[in-house]
């Protein structure tokens, strides 16, 4: 079967179906029939509407979700500032070096929010237009009673150690290693961990609009990310009217606090398609070569944010590198050297990558990978000599293996802390990994003549 075998079974019930119109009720007849604002609604619930598009989107790109719940979101206190959240701000250093990390730590002692840290990106929030990478740990829970969102964008979540048990307003996602999630702007959410296993992962924030799957053009209807495989919860709601509250807002880069005297779960029953959801990875189509050549990592994306000025132009693409056969005749299989007018930051989730080295330094686990806008890369030198050589019989690579890259059409910058403060960046990458390279040109003797003439 295509799906992933976890260490951790799953403790809830899902709807299907990216970006279906869906509805759910955690009390039969909590949805009103036939109309969204009825003058009273529901078992005395109040009907709120969360816009994640303009009310005057084109249909195919119009999301929205009607909740309705016991207090409205609205009552809270004012926002004040978390003046210790430098970690989140927008502070990009852009540099042409091809970059790679050593496995990020789990710092002790952290829940969700404190292990949130940008290692790069591009762009302001501020006119919805750029992309921001994190890198998050965590050991603890996140504090009772409290909760989170993100105003600056969609953030998808790629867990590489641990489960998230993430309770959002539109109910719960249980979503491990092998799985990613999106949870779209605004949706109020609160990340525990299961067991106490901590957690570490990568998240792509996009700015710009919401992810779409690819256009499959030629390829058909099927295959890449099928839509029945999305799951996305079903209403599960809190009743805490009477205890304190502490909301958490990622806006602009800058973190604040308000407080509330209700729960943000206390959603009964809510219909739209703006919402958050979860994906196996293991169930990706994967779709390859079976002459020649190495086709484009375009053909491994998961999910797409496109740009509205560029059709054919990803704001951020998610791309997997899964398990799969080989079968190239006359072909050299890894990646070939290149440079890209897209930017390209790659992690692995597991396992070892096709085109890197998985040993100590290397491209590990945990670890990550920045190739700018026409930084060149390829594979490293032992790579390509072992690519160059070997017999090219049908070879299933990636097996316990799972890499996958954010690719950005945006110049992509650097925060202080991915170049310092964590630690973790490889001094020696590209010596390393191409400083070895060797000129094995061998002119045939009548080209080597024609240039001892001239
Ligand atoms: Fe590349």
């Amino acid at each position: 079967m295509p799906v992933t075998q976890f260490d951790n079974p799953e403790k809830y019930r899902y709807q299907t179906g990216f970006l279906a119109n869906l509805e759910t009720e955690a009390i039969k007849g909590a949805l009103p029939i036939g109309q969204n604002s009825p003058q009273k609604c529901p078992y005395g619930l109040y009907a709120e509407k969360i816009s994640g598009t303009a009310f005057t989107a084109p249909r195919w790109e119009n999301q929205q979700t009607w909740v309705y719940r016991i207090i409205p979101s609205a009552a809270h206190s004012a926002f004040e500032r978390v003046s210790s959240a430098s970690r989140l701000e927008l502070n990009f250093n852009y540099i042409p070096d091809q970059l790679r990390w050593d496995p990020f730590d789990i710092n002790s002692d952290v829940d969700w929010i404190d292990g949130l840290h940008m290692v790069a990106g591009s762009g302001d929030p501020a006119l919805k237009n750029g992309v921001a990478y994190y890198i998050y740990g965590a050991t603890k829970s996140m504090s009772d009673k409290t909760a989170f969102y993100d105003a600056d964008g969609d953030m998808l979540v790629v867990p590489q150690t641990g489960p998230l048990d993430i309770w959002t307003e539109m109910g719960c996602l249980l979503v491990r290693p092998n799985e990613i999630c999106v949870i779209p702007r605004g949706i109020r959410y609160r990340v525990d961990l299961v067991a106490n296993e901590p957690i570490r992962g990568f998240i792509l924030e996009v700015y710009n609009g919401h992810f779409q799957l690819p256009e499959l053009g030629p390829i058909g209807s099927n295959c890449l990310a099928n839509a029945r495989d999305f799951q996305i919860p079903i209403a599960a709601y809190i009743h805490d009217s009477s205890s304190e509250w502490k909301i958490y807002s990622k806006f602009h880069g800058r973190l604040f606090s308000a407080k509330q005297s209700h729960t943000p779960f206390d959603v009964v029953a809510w219909e739209g398609r703006y919402y958050p959801y979860k994906y196996d990875l293991g169930r990706f189509n994967t779709i390859g070569t079976i002459s020649y050549d190495h086709p484009d990592p375009s053909l491994n994306t998961v999910l797409t944010s496109t740009s509205n000025a560029h059709p054919g132009t990803a704001i951020a693409d998610f791309v997997v590198f899964p398990p799969r056969w080989l079968v190239g005749e006359d072909t050299f299989r890894p990646p070939s050297y290149h440079r890209n007018c897209m930017s390209e930051f790659m992690g692995l989730i597991q396992g070892s990558y096709i085109a890197k080295d998985g040993g100590k330094g290397g491209f590990q686990a945990a670890g990550a990978s920045l190739h700018n806008c026409m930084s060149s890369h390829g594979p490293d030198a032992s790579t390509f000599d072992k690519a160059s050589n070997e017999d090219l019989v049908p070879v299933k690579v990636g097996v316990g293996s799972m890499a996958f890259m954010f690719e950005s059409y945006y110049m992509i910058g650097v925060t202080d802390w991915g170049l310092t403060k964590c630690r973790k960046l490889q001094a020696q990458y590209s010596e390393e990994s191409w400083g070895e390279l060797k000129d094995l040109f061998q002119p045939p003797n009548e080209a080597k003549m024609e240039m001892d003439s001239i």
